[in-house]
């Protein structure tokens, strides 16, 4: 499967009249692929017009039957397109995100000849939207803080950026069936897909059912400290020792002061650590096998210093590469990522608050995932006890605050 993947040179096509949230699924789908150990990237043609050309374009810039600002936009269209090929070519890279508006017919056609005739597969990924008040919330939240409109007056700004939609409403095409696609309408109320198949881009189409737009905040905290890890042994089900409880004492008291009203979920592993921190959560606990933490195998049990003189190989081995590491008859932290899969999706598709009482290694995963962080960190992420961090996704990535419970 990896060595597949790793043939893998696939270009994903943005199409969408601006203001559909393109830039936004386009990072939500690289997000997610190199979580997944799939080296993605977007390339995003509207920085390469604000670098090159400058951010301060009026909505004549981008009228059709402007000639300079058609020669402009394409110029910088084809350069995007130069790096992506290059990328995909010498740099390792397995999926680029070509994110423009590629809304007519002709423009698509020469962007997929360019990059296949440089080898590369070819999807097309369009978001449309027919909620007025999802367009009106994306201008006012996204497009008009852009550098485009740096300083201007919010309503002049607005009403420009309703007039550069205008024309390119004026020439689009909708995308035909002669073309692999994954439309998704209305932020994910409705995905439509045409010659998609396989692992990787079914892993897509699954994602952007998921995805939302609405506020909330994830919770993450470890359990409350246990009696191995008092001990400094890895791995086991043992009870929370009174300092443990403490904390879930501590934790209960201040989310209740942090969270309220309906769909707040809590989800914990099955092993009893979590479950014991969460016994006093007022809200509805899922206990979840997928959240246990990293299985240490035949080392489960003990201490760090115990596997460095019984077992120095492996020890050495971890030091090494702690991200592909496998404990004998265990697991390394890339299985925990494959295993962690579906919660990501669920977690992705809950709108209410999230509460995740879970270990060390498991909520590394999770958090290098919401926060974005290069699978390689993944391992080595900070995630210490009795410390709640709260992320709330925004715009294209999202604000984190960690609260020290002591
Ligand atoms: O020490 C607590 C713990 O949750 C162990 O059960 C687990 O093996 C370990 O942390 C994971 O951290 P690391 O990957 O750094 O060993």
């Amino acid at each position: 499967m990896r060595s597949r993947i790793a043939s893998t040179k696939l270009v994903i096509v943005m199409v969408g009249l601006p203001a559909r949230g393109k830039t936004h699924i386009a990072r939500r789908v690289a997000r997610y692929l190199n979580w997944k150990g799939v080296s993605a990237r977007v390339f995003n043609v509207g920085s390469y017009r604000r670098e090159h050309i400058g951010a301060h374009q009026p909505h004549t810039f981008f009228d059709p039957t402007n000639p300079e600002g058609m020669a402009a936009r394409e110029r910088m269209a084809v350069a995007a397109m130069e790096d992506v090929a290059r990328w995909l070519e010498h740099d390792g890279g397995h999926v680029a995100i070509y994110d423009a508006t590629n809304t007519t017919i002709a423009r698509r056609r020469r962007v997929e000849a360019f990059f296949t005739a440089r080898k590369a597969e070819v999807v097309f990924l369009e978001s449309t939207c027919s909620d007025p008040a999802i367009i009106e919330d994306n201008i006012r939240s996204h497009k008009i803080r852009s550098p485009d409109y740096k300083g201007q007056d919010p309503d002049a700004a607005v009403a420009d950026f309703r007039r550069r939609i205008a024309h390119y409403e004026a020439a689009y095409e909708p995308l035909d069936d002669s073309c692999r696609y994954i439309q998704t309408v209305d932020v994910g109320e409705r995905v439509v897909i045409n010659h998609i198949r396989g692992w990787l881009l079914g892993g897509v189409v699954n994602l952007l059912t998921c995805l939302h737009t609405q506020p909330r905040t994830v919770y993450l905290t470890r359990h409350g400290e246990s009696r191995f890890n008092s001990a400094g042994r890895i791995g086991g089900d043992t009870p929370l020792t009174a300092e443990g409880e403490a904390y879930a004492e501590r934790l209960t008291a201040y989310l209740r002061t942090k969270i309220d009203g309906p769909g707040v979920e809590v989800w914990t592993s099955t092993l009893e650590r979590t479950r014991a921190t969460a016994r006093r959560l007022p809200w509805k606990s899922f206990p979840l096998k997928a959240l246990d933490e990293i299985d240490a195998g035949a080392f489960d049990g003990m201490t760090y210093e115990e596997i460095a003189k019984k077992h120095p190989g492996d020890f050495a081995a971890r030091k090494l590469g702690k991200l592909t590491y496998r404990y004998p008859q265990g697991e390394s932290y890339i299985d925990v990522v494959n295993r962690l899969e579906p919660v990501i999706l669920e977690l992705e598709r809950h709108r209410g608050p999230l509460v995740i009482v879970g270990h060390q290694a498991i909520l590394r995963v999770l958090y290098g995932y919401l926060t974005d962080k290069p699978l390689q960190e993944i391992p080595h992420l900070s995630i210490p006890l009795h410390t709640v961090i709260e992320l709330t996704p925004i715009a294209y990535g999202a604000l984190e605050e960690r609260v020290p419970l002591t």
